[in-house]
């Protein structure tokens, strides 16, 4: 089953233009659609840095057209400036966010691809690196389809679904993680009513969730943070669907802040908790969600909320923009291989062996 991508609304979050790059500026969303138009990695960097691109697979995939940027005006005769400018330019984009690994797991497939080509002139190297970045902003946008139709085998006409922050087309190359399964199941003609949690601090589930499954036509009802577990508690959610950032080896999940609570939440009231995880956001080098870093963010988010005094000048503040689900609270990983069951660590090995081929 595919869906088509002209039945998905919403605008592109990453878009390669002849030799610049153009990102939806997603802080912008839902009031304005403007695209940035950057033509070096510094501005790709700062635009991940300041969330106008976020969600990790379109980190990912903007990172990997910022090292062409890179490298593009690097003369024939120079391969020792390509090599170094990689190294730097890949060092500088890697920092850009510590969370999200599909960011290194991009970089680092770029560096793989291009050392088997190692000997070969540079013109070539860098149309290698231009289709490296093309081919994973391609694969995202399979993977995500194939993630939303192992989902959809987990889901029934009319249930409530509840998904938090914003895992889809805006957060990847098309149809999302999370929510590829409600463009799914919209195509099959099923009635779902989706909640989407506002995710405080900036906002992604109101400003960027609400406003693409609304254009979708899909049943969506916008609530804060806080209203989760009575929505719980009155039986309107049959699941709770989430994406990732980075799921450790032994299936430990860092996502949006917020996250971690609603995975006790789906617990207490026996509402199955689903993460739906790209195999590039599956980081087997990291062993537990303990050794996942997390990002912290600026205090201003929550103290200057969108230009407005939202708390006493001066205030400690603790804003870290992720957490970590442990193993247990979750009930099932999927990829776009499947449906990955506890104990998580086997299926997840497997899972990524796969998508090495
Ligand atoms: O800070 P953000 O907006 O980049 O956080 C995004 C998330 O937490 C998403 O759930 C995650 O990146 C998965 S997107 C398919």
């Amino acid at each position: 089953m595919t869906i088509s991508m002209e039945k998905i609304p919403h605008p592109r979050s990453v878009v390669w233009q002849e030799d610049r790059l153009l990102l939806l500026d997603q802080r912008r969303l839902p009031a304005e659609t403007v695209y940035l138009e950057l033509t070096t990695p510094e501005e790709v960097r700062e635009a991940i840095v300041k969330l106008a691109v976020r969600g990790a697979p379109a980190i990912g995939t903007a990172a990997a057209f910022g090292m062409y940027l890179g490298v593009k005006d690097v003369p024939d005769a120079d391969a020792g400036r390509l090599w170094s400018t990689l190294r730097r330019v890949g060092e500088d984009l890697r920092s850009a966010r510590p969370t999200a690994v599909n960011l290194s797991w991009a970089l680092e497939r770029i560096r793989r691809r291009l050392e088997t080509l190692k000997e070969r002139p540079v013109s070539e190297l860098k149309a290698a690196l231009l289709a490296e970045a093309h081919a994973i902003q391609r694969e995202d946008a399979e993977m995500c389809r194939k993630i939303g139709e192992h989902l959809l085998t987990l889901l029934e006409d009319g249930m409530g679904v509840l998904t938090h922050c914003n895992a889809g087309g805006l957060a990847t190359a098309a149809y999302g993680t999370a929510l590829a399964p409600l463009y799914l199941a919209k195509e099959r003609g099923w009635h779902l009513r989706v909640f989407a949690d506002e995710t405080r601090p900036v906002l992604q589930g109101a400003r960027l969730t609400a406003y693409e499954l609304q254009q979708a036509g899909i049943d969506v009802t916008l609530i804060c943070d806080n209203m989760a577990a009575a929505v719980m508690q009155k039986g309107w959610v049959q699941a709770v669907i989430v994406g990732t950032d980075r799921v450790a080896a032994n299936g430990d999940v860092a996502n949006k802040i917020g996250t971690y609570g609603l995975a006790v939440l789906a617990k207490a009231h026996g509402i199955p908790f689903y993460v739906a995880a790209p195999t590039s956001s599956i980081d087997l080098q990291t062993p537990t969600g303990a050794d996942i870093p997390i990002e912290e963010r600026p205090v201003e988010e929550i103290t200057k909320g969108f230009g407005l005094a939202t708390a006493p000048e001066g205030v400690r503040v603790y804003n870290p923009a992720f957490d970590v689900t442990p193993a247990e609270l979750v009930t099932a990983i999927i990829t776009e291989h499947g449906v990955i069951r506890p104990p998580f660590g086997p299926g997840l090995q497997e899972a990524v062996q796969r998508s090495q081929g």
